[in-house]
């Protein structure tokens, strides 16, 4: 209601200044009065003026006499010479002018052009998402605004600021529609996001209408607070060796959590939903496996700002059962008692090597020495021929010695 009286006042107001001003733009609400005033025409009846309208109601000019008749319900002239318009419509959009005669016998014209608006319903945004998915494009709601004339613009706020949509974290399909009767719009615009890894938890989203009319307030929705998840499954992904985890016993299981976040989270394990006595290892390695390493395997991603995300499943089968648990308790050691003795045997070897390199080091520095002071021959000749580009005459001569 206040509303209304509001519009009203300012079309009143428009009026008035029309009065003053030449030419004048109108904007009136759909469904209301529209009053024009023909400028100068004296307040006596009969006087001497014309209407002439092109709207949309009319082809071309319709043009308007106190004398004539009223034009239906669209119409009339008032005994003032004001123009009125009972029911405003999407129709009547358009140019009217009057020209009267004053009382002077001076010709005074009035120009208006008229726009008619209509304001929608609240804006609201049904299906809302309760959940979003980090790295997941995920669709937040559709916003819709019904009944609004001309059609105006929806628009998403997140956390209180513009969302503009920029095809990758933020997209927007929107549609506009006309009710085939009313000629009124309704918009809707939906909305799908793709939550970025370390962004708000609880994100606020809103929407507005906004009007394409001067000195309108935009029309707000209520706001929705989806909770974005973390623990999805697309961000981390869990590889096992050998493929679909089936393996027979005695065989080596080596899953790998690969998380894209930097820097590095702490990365544990779980098995069966228990976590697993390991130190944090982006890598589970299960050596010489046994039925006891049967089950189902996760990984668990800590990150130190938000919370922890956890890996699929991956289940672990043991495709032969030869052994039975007599081996059980000692798949780990056994595995370690290998790994050391790997370990024991590369040492060595590593150990022998050095030695050897020691030993022929000594020798060349022996050698050397010897070539200082030469005393046997064989040494001498092969001195000669490395030092040939040196000393060429020299070491043949001393080859071809005593
Ligand atoms: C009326 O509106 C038209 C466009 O719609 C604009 O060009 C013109 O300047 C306006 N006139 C006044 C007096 O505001
Ligand atoms: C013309 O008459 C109507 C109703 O009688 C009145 O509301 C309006 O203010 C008048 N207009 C002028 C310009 O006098």
């Amino acid at each position: 209601m206040a509303a209304e009286t509001a519009a009203g006042a300012w079309v009143l107001v428009l009026i008035l200044w029309g009065a003053v001003v030449g030419g004048q733009n109108i904007t009136a609400r759909i469904g209301e009065p529209l009053m024009l005033s023909c400028k100068g025409a004296p307040k006596k009846p009969l006087q001497q003026l014309e209407w002439k309208l092109n709207t949309g109601r009319t082809e071309a000019w319709k043009v308007l006499s106190p004398q004539g008749d009223p034009w239906d319900s669209v119409a009339r002239i008032l005994p003032n010479g004001s123009l009125l318009l009972p029911t405003i419509g999407i129709q009547d959009e358009g140019t009217f002018r009057c020209r009267a005669t004053n009382r002077h016998g001076k010709e005074v014209k009035s120009n208006y052009r008229v726009r008619v608006y209509q304001f929608p319903g609240k804006p609201e945004i049904v299906d809302p998402a309760s959940e979003l998915t980090v790295g997941v494009p995920s669709k937040v709601g559709t916003c819709v605004s019904e009944g609004g004339y001309p059609a105006g613009t929806l628009s998403w706020h997140l956390d209180g600021k513009p969302l503009i949509p920029d095809g990758k974290g933020a997209t927007v399909k929107e549609e506009s529609r006309r009710h085939p009767g009313t000629g009124l719009f309704t918009l809707q615009s939906e909305l799908t996001v793709t939550p970025a890894q370390g962004g708000p938890a609880h994100p606020t989203f809103s929407c507005s209408f906004s009007a394409s009319l001067p000195r309108r307030r935009a029309l707000n929705t209520a706001p929705i607070q989806p909770t974005v998840r973390g623990e999805h499954r697309e961000g981390v992904q869990l590889v096992v060796e050998p493929e679909g985890g089936a393996v027979a016993t005695g065989g080596t299981v080596t899953m790998t959590c690969e998380v894209s976040a930097q820097p590095l989270p702490h990365i544990h394990w779980i098995k069966d939903g228990m976590p697993l006595p390991f130190p944090p290892s982006p890598v589970l390695h299960l050596p010489e496996v046994g039925p006891q390493d049967e089950g189902t395997y996760r990984c668990v991603v800590t990150h130190p700002s938000h919370g922890t995300q956890e890996s699929r499943a991956v289940s672990i089968s043991i495709t032969e059962t030869g052994e039975e648990g007599s081996t059980a308790g000692s798949v780990s050691g056994s595995g370690l008692g290998t790994l050391a003795l790997t370990l024991g045997i590369l040492g060595g070897l590593g150990v022998a090597a050095l030695l050897i390199g020691v030993l022929m080091w000594r020798r060349r520095q022996h050698r050397g020495e010897e070539r200082k002071v030469p005393e046997n021959q064989e040494d001498e000749e092969e001195h000669a021929e490395l030092n040939q580009s040196e000393e060429p005459e020299a070491a043949e001569n001393s080859a071809g010695g005593p």
